[in-house]
């Protein structure tokens, strides 16, 4: 085990920025002081989170709080933030490195549960699942008929995935059980993904261009903001179905208004917005085509549970001057060992 960086007199003080599940709270509880934000469904206040982290040494967050340099500077002795998240957009991570601030995240743990979402999600968009829902609540389903409320088959068409991450990679095995021609753009190619999967490596707009149904599961970044445009919609099928279950910024909503209107592609089921929560009146959300989910790619009571006590561990490890199992920029760490015995940020 690496040896710890500094050991605190004290117990170390940490901020939770939501209620959280009882197993992550006691692992918390056991080694620091910890102040929550103890609403289920609410975010905390900005105000509220630059007071409190005022005097953290370390914070317990989700994809709703934005960790930024004001906030940071704020912050003078936090040494970690634990993202309760495998993505970790919301965290400017060279802003944490520059300060020598830990980040973690949650991988692994979330993958199977958000696999089976994302194929939930592209069967209910494929076969109409909620508007057929819908029908049935409205009282509109008179018989049976030839034509009604037919969709798309999946068994045995085409699947195209952009981002063949971990979780990108368990959307590919379950693809193998409906006989799919798998498809992959990714940064690196994957023999292993490709062995075990029959997936094959093609450039994006082939990708495009081949797809029944395109699935984006890549991390939101400069280069992945809006990589579904209107050029990359112009580009799919006119039968195709998009499914987004990454972040919501990686789709230009707007150029999919005009491809679902319009007839470019076929339908869109999304997990994800560009701006997180929509409401009702969301233009999207008004098209027959369209299946809407608020973001729920991983929320299965064992792997949210398992989330929240991952994040626990790694932020405890960060207070107590040990390296997180799950840290996102090693540098930090560098800096903090460099910086040997600094109490929060060093630099
Ligand atoms: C993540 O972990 O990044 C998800 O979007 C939340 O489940």
């Amino acid at each position: 085990m690496p040896p710890p960086v500094s050991q605190p007199a004290t117990r170390p003080k940490v901020y939770v920025a939501r209620r959280i599940p009882e197993e992550a709270l006691q692992i918390l509880e056991a080694h620091c002081d910890c102040r929550v934000f103890a609403h289920e469904d609410t975010p905390v206040p900005r105000e509220t989170l630059l007071q409190e982290l005022g005097g953290a040494d370390g914070a317990f967050v989700l994809l709703t709080e934005r960790i930024d340099d004001e906030l940071l500077a704020a912050a003078p002795r936090l040494k970690i933030v634990a993202n309760m998240a495998v993505g970790y957009d919301n965290i400017d991570v060279e802003a944490c490195t520059r300060r020598g601030v830990l980040v973690t995240n949650t991988p692994g743990v979330l993958t199977e549960t958000t696999a089976d979402l994302t194929w939930a999600l592209l069967m209910a968009t494929a076969r109409r699942l909620v508007e057929a829902q819908k029908v049935i609540e409205r009282g509109q389903w008179r018989t049976w008929s030839p034509m009604f409320l037919t969709g798309q088959d999946v068994y045995g068409r085409t699947l195209g995935i952009i981002g063949a991450g971990r979780i990108g990679g368990a959307v590919a095995r379950r693809a193998r059980g409906f006989a799919m021609t798998i498809l992959y753009h990714n940064r690196r190619r994957r023999p292993d993904l490709e062995a075990e999967t029959g997936a094959r490596y093609v450039g994006f707009h082939e990708l495009l261009e081949q797809s029944d149904f395109v699935v984006t599961l890549v991390p939101l970044t400069a280069e992945t903001h809006h990589l579904i445009n209107e050029d990359a919609l112009r580009r799919m099928k006119p039968n195709a179905i998009l499914i987004n279950a990454a972040r919501g910024p990686v789709v230009d909503e707007k150029a999919l208004y005009k491809a679902l209107t319009e007839g470019w592609i076929w339908a869109a089921g999304l997990d994800v917005w560009e701006k997180e929560p929509i409401g009702p009146d969301h233009p999207l959300l008004g098209l027959p085509n369209v299946v809407a989910l608020p973001h729920i790619g991983s929320a299965s009571i064992a792997t949210r549970t398992r989330m929240a006590v991952v994040a626990a561990e790694n932020l405890v490890a960060g207070v107590t001057g040990r390296r997180p199992p799950n840290l996102v920029n090693p540098e930090a760490w560098e800096r903090r060992r460099g910086a040997e015995g600094g109490g929060g940020q060093v630099g």
